[in-house]
């Protein structure tokens, strides 16, 4: 793999070696000691033009746990507020020796121009690109899954057969549109929930079903539901009448909660709005794997750094992460 850009482009096998290839990684998280050898020497940069806590700690967490040196940059306090260019930056990251760059930047994409632009050599990791992309999100939300699902060994398994129900602010979310192309190309079927006004102009050609009601989505008994953050930030109107209004139309409440089927799970990457998409009852409830979504969000970007910057998977993995 040379860079991750999208998740619209992986196919399944791809997604399934990057599922399986965490699924080694995780194990290694369940020693004593964490840290393996196999990036030494390699450089891996956190290139943050937008706010982040979880994704660059993760980031910076798995790149740690594998060796490789880490260089946080954000564009607070960087050259960048002073007006330096996407291309300057890169290329001065490119001097410095980098060997892979994850990008977080706030116009849709960013990541793809510096993959292609043959202004740097390294590796490209899209983390976050405006309302386009979180590719390692829908990754870990699909390894959560299936862990959740089929049990701790559930190497080679796609998600056939799946239901998959996605719940709140799709038009602004970048988590949204990579779980959908993951999701439909590991074999899941996605229903999207959503007032009209936060349900994206080009959803048609999206493979998903629509749902405006939430209480109908839940009735058809999903095995997994995703409640998306609203994000206020990326709102430049009105989008719906009330917080109240919405939280009691598309929140998930502890009535809701009561009347999803037993064995389905709740999805949330965070941060969570408590009180607004997500009630405190479902966020802290044991159907929850918020917090199972941020532990598996390491051993998935391990993963990514690992088949970026070593190559491909070896027959022999097992031997070689030891
Ligand atoms: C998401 C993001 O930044 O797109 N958060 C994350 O990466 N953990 C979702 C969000 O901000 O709502």
């Amino acid at each position: 793999m040379r860079h991750l850009l999208d998740t619209q482009h992986l196919s399944r096998g791809e997604a399934l070696e990057i599922l399986d290839v965490a699924e080694d990684m995780a194990d290694t998280q369940r020693r004593e000691v964490k840290k393996l050898p196999t990036l030494r020497g390699k450089t891996v940069v956190n290139l943050f033009f937008e706010d982040s806590t979880r994704t660059r700690i993760s980031f910076e967490a798995a790149a740690k746990r594998l060796s490789a040196d880490v260089i946080n940059f954000s564009a607070k306090g960087s050259s960048v507020s002073k007006g330096e260019s996407l291309q300057d930056t890169a290329q001065t990251l490119q001097a410095m020796g980098a060997d892979a760059v994850v990008i977080r930047h706030g116009a849709s994409g960013a990541p793809r121009t510096l993959a292609t632009s043959g202004w740097i050599t390294a590796g490209v990791v899209n983390a976050g690109d405006g309302t386009h992309e979180h590719p390692t999100q829908a990754l870990l939300d699909a390894f959560t899954i299936r862990k959740r699902l089929f049990g701790d060994d559930s190497r080679g398994r796609d998600l056939s057969g799946i239901r998959v129900t996605i719940v709140g602010d799709v038009l602004h979310s970048r988590v949204a549109r990579s779980n959908v192309w993951l999701l439909h190309a590991l074999g899941a079927h996605v229903t999207l929930v959503a007032p009209p006004t936060l349900v994206p102009q080009d959803v048609s050609g999206w493979p998903v079903e629509v749902d405006y009601d939430l209480d109908h989505a839940i009735a058809a008994g999903p095995d997994a539901l995703m409640m998306l953050r609203i994000q206020l930030e990326r709102m430049n109107a009105a989008y719906f009448p009330t917080e109240r209004e919405y939280s009691r139309r598309y929140g998930l409440d502890a009535r809701r909660l009561a009347a999803l089927p037993t064995d389905s799970i709740v999805l949330h990457p965070g941060p969570m709005n408590r009180g607004l998409e997500i009630s405190a009852e479902a966020a802290d409830s044991p159907r929850s794997t918020v917090l199972e979504q941020v532990t598996n969000g390491v051993s998935v970007r391990m993963a990514v750094l690992y088949l970026l910057l070593a190559g491909e998977r070896p027959h022999t993995e097992k031997e070689d992460l030891r």
